[in-house]
């Protein structure tokens, strides 16, 4: 990649790190010189897939839907490195079924891993942020959250609801030098490869690019709104989708 921030004394915390689309984002921003703490509740594949780190890097087994534990994580993310400059929220995870077919399980565990999760981080992160005068925070939304699928309506209202999180965090933050952002992406990861072949093929056939993403191809559009630079940019959603959500 040509295109290269520095974030060298930045802080960034980024959620669902440990596959896909967070660990590419993670991995860019290590690159870019900034310290590391690549979140998830998986512990064993964060463990794997983050073995060989440098003292930059920081491996947080967390469930972002427990509050507590997350209160917990930031406190003591600034109390180790000082502060908490930047978050993504990324972490996620789909339980699709047709509405009259969800569970309370499926609608749950959807809204609380990405809608609740994404409150959580923010909630915790802001007022450090707030007393540094500067922060990023992006959200990871999805074209599902703004035009609706069928057998996500759980996925989807979550999705929809982080944009309007986005949107009310970045009014309420914005006189202190906070941004709040989201990206909309499209990348091959595990959650893609779980999609049923036939229903992977139609989605494949929408997007005007003709194919998904790499994950790391996430990486250029979240460094720029986490960069100095992004500073005048608050409360947009930025598709990074090849074109799907025209
Ligand atoms: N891949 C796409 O095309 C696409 C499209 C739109 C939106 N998204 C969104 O991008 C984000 C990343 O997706 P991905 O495709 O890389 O998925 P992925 O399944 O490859 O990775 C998600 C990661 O989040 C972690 N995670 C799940 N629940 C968690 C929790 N409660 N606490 C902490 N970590 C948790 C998982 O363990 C996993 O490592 C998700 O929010 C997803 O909804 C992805």
């Amino acid at each position: 990649m040509t295109l290269n921030f520095d974030f060298k004394g930045r802080t960034v915390l980024v959620t669902g790190a440990a596959q896909g689309i967070g660990k590419a984002l993670a991995e860019y921003f290590l690159t870019s010189n900034a310290r590391v703490i690549v979140a998830d509740r998986d512990a064993a594949l964060l463990d794997r897939e983050w073995s060989d780190n440098s003292d930059d890097v920081l491996r947080l087994a967390v469930d972002v839907a427990d509050s507590d534990s997350v209160e917990q994580a930031i406190s003591d993310i600034v109390a180790t490195w000082g502060s908490i400059d930047i978050v993504v929220n990324n972490a996620g995870i789909a339980r699709d079924a047709v509405v009259w077919k969800l569970t309370d399980e499926q609608w749950d565990s959807v809204l609380a891993v990405h809608l609740g999760g994404t409150f959580n981080i923010t909630r915790a992160a802001v007022p450090h942020m707030r007393s540094a005068q500067f922060g990023r925070i992006i959200n990871v939304t999805s074209y599902t959250g703004m035009h609706g699928n069928i057998g996500q309506s759980n996925y989807a209202a979550a999705k929809g609801g982080i944009i309007a999180f986005t949107k009310s965090v970045a009014k309420e933050t914005a006189r202190f030098g906070i941004t709040c952002n989201a990206i909309s992406p499209n990348a091959a990861t595990a959650m893609v490869a779980a999609v049923p072949e036939d229903k992977l093929a139609e989605m494949t056939a929408s997007v005007p690019q003709g194919r998904f993403a790499d994950p790391s191809e996430m990486a250029a559009a979240v460094a720029f709104l986490a960069s100095d630079e992004a500073a005048y940019i608050t409360g947009v959603v930025l598709p990074v989708d090849g074109g799907v959500s025209m």
